[in-house]
């Protein structure tokens, strides 16, 4: 997750925790630490979400970073930190930040159904619980 952080392409975009506080995190229930991996096993990222106590009603992505970019790597963990937040958490809303000058990630989010908040469309983007049933049920019918 350091090295991710820090590398080239994710540090203007992305925090770099100093590894006690990576630690700390792990212990602190309103954070979630994951680690993306293809289906072999080999680690291509991760993803932090937060608002972990407050689960029922809103979780926040917090942090994306991916290694091998354009891939699809960030868009099927994307997808599945949506199934994650409301088909297993069973929140109401799903939530994040990006900079805004992060053009990258914010196609990136609306291209997996992320919806622009106004009056911040540039830098906060969400999802919430009936957008999600929509979106799955449009997939199912090939609309999506
Ligand atoms: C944002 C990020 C996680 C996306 O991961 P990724 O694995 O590179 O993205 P994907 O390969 O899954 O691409 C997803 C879709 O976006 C499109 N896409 C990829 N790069 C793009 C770009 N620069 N601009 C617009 N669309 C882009 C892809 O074509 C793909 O669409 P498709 O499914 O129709 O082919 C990754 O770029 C990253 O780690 N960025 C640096 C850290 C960062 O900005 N994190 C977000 C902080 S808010």
């Amino acid at each position: 997750m350091n090295e991710t952080e820090q590398n080239s392409d994710n540090s203007p975009w992305v925090a770099n925790w100093p590894l006690f506080l990576r630690i700390m995190k792990f212990g602190d229930g309103d954070f979630l630490q994951t680690i993306i991996e293809t289906k072999d096993g080999h680690p291509v990222g991760f993803i932090i979400f937060r608002d972990m106590l407050n689960k029922s009603t809103q979780i926040e992505l917090k942090r994306i970073a991916v290694n091998e970019k354009g891939k699809g790597y960030g868009k099927e963990a994307l997808l599945l930190s949506q199934r994650l937040a409301f088909e297993i958490y069973k929140t109401k809303k799903l939530y994040l930040h990006t900079k805004i000058e992060n053009i990258r990630a914010q196609n990136i989010y609306k291209h997996v159904g992320f919806i622009a908040e106004t009056p911040d469309p540039c830098t906060s983007f969400y999802l919430d619980e009936t957008d999600y049933e929509m979106m799955t049920q449009s997939k199912h019918r090939g609309l999506y």
